[in-house]
């Protein structure tokens, strides 16, 4: 497959269906029963005496994952910051997604960004379509993710653009408008950058590992992967039949996730049920990737998530992948592998590695599972 240079049939801008104000979407984004959010309306379940399922959907829809204050982090309290590595400690263990506030990056900044990708989105079509992406780099501006031929399509449209290596990074692949995105996003990504070096840190101590032991496994500061997914998910007239983006796990590193500050949609799963995270102001929603499950040996895993629309608002999210150097092996660190507990996963490049979902798009956590190794 990797020698396929186009969409395998002409590709569906979402928003532009979305606006053309049809009242029932294409069959082509009906998905089956089983992947359809969990809504009031899709709750066929006939019901039983003892509401157990009930009380326990009940429930997850008031949790939230965990949300860290890093702010203790750089001050002089030791136990302070001790609790702090801890809280980062588990939440990574037990929930490989979690917030974090006081991150270090600018609010305004953060605002910003959200704002002129919203804009370049509101730009007439043609605008758009200058970027318009294919399926042997993903650069631009795209409406899906896989190359099956039949497939059934996310709700959604996207623009994804390298920052990092910096041979990778062309501004001239970046949206010339609205004027002020490419300084904008030059900033972002410095800052964001940035701190996603400060968490593989904290990361690192807290497997027990040297401080720069992840990094050095990502290639070094001026050589990790970085790039950046903004999302757009078009208002829905059919939220129930359909998502926004299928259940996957990040295949890279960790991913960096601004979320709307408006419009919720992102669902995080935890065993058989589905939260939906509530995004704190001003925070970043931070999650685990394939590599660092790997890396880790399975102490931290990537967790599945999907997105669901809604029917009355656009929402916009930008995701900025942290990623190794795409060309290094990654395999589980020699300190994490013990009789006990023997390699899980094969050396790997990061390139060879993500070519599984950019071919057959979002599937859960299908590759990463199978890869482990029987021993
Ligand atoms: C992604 C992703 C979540 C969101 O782009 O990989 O999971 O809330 N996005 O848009
Ligand atoms: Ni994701």
């Amino acid at each position: 497959m990797m020698g396929c240079q186009e969409w395998p049939e002409p590709i569906i801008r979402v928003q532009a269906l979305a606006e053309s104000g049809i009242n029932s979407i294409p069959e082509r984004f009906i998905k089956p029963q089983s992947q359809r959010p969990k809504t009031e309306s899709n709750n066929c379940v006939p019901q039983k005496q003892g509401f157990e399922d009930v009380n326990d959907v009940e429930n997850i829809n008031n949790i939230n994952i965990p949300v860290i204050d890093l702010q203790d982090l750089y001050g002089e309290d030791k136990n302070l910051k001790e609790e702090t590595m801890k809280r980062v400690s588990e939440a990574c263990r037990e929930w490989g997604f979690f917030q974090v506030l006081n991150h270090g990056v600018n609010h305004d900044l953060m605002k910003s960004a959200r704002e002129v990708w919203r804009e370049f989105f509101h730009q007439p079509i043609e605008v758009k379509e200058k970027y318009a992406n294919s399926p042997i780099t993903y650069e631009g501006y795209g409406s899906r993710l896989g190359i099956k031929k039949g497939a059934i399509l996310d709700w959604s449209d996207y623009f994804f653009l390298h920052y990092m290596p910096s041979s990778l990074r062309d501004q001239e692949k970046w949206p010339a408008l609205p004027n002020s995105l490419r300084g904008v996003i030059d900033e972002y990504g410095e800052e964001v950058v940035k701190l996603g070096g400060r968490i593989l840190e904290l990361m690192s101590k807290n497997l027990g590992l040297k401080e720069d032991f992840l990094m050095k496994s990502f290639g070094g500061e001026s050589d990790i992967g970085a790039c950046l997914r903004v999302n757009f998910y078009p208002k829905c007239p059919q939220p129930d039949l359909t998502l926004g983006l299928s259940s996957h796990s990040d295949p890279g590193g960790m991913t960096i996730l601004l979320p709307d500050e408006n419009v919720s949609g992102l669902q995080v799963r935890r065993g058989e049920h589905w939260i939906t995270v509530k995004p704190v102001p001003n925070a970043f929603i931070i999650n685990i990737g394939d590599q660092i499950q790997v890396l880790s040996n399975a102490i931290y895993k990537s967790i599945e998530h999907r997105v669901i629309v809604n029917s009355n608002k656009d929402r916009v999210s930008l995701a900025f992948f942290y990623n190794p150097r795409s060309d290094l092996l990654i395999q589980p660190a020699k300190e994490l592998v013990t009789q006990d507990r023997p390699p899980l996963y094969p050396p790997m490049t990061f390139d060879e590695y993500r070519l599984y979902i950019r071919t057959k798009g979002p599937c859960g956590k299908s590759q990463v599972e199978s890869l482990t190794s029987h021993k």
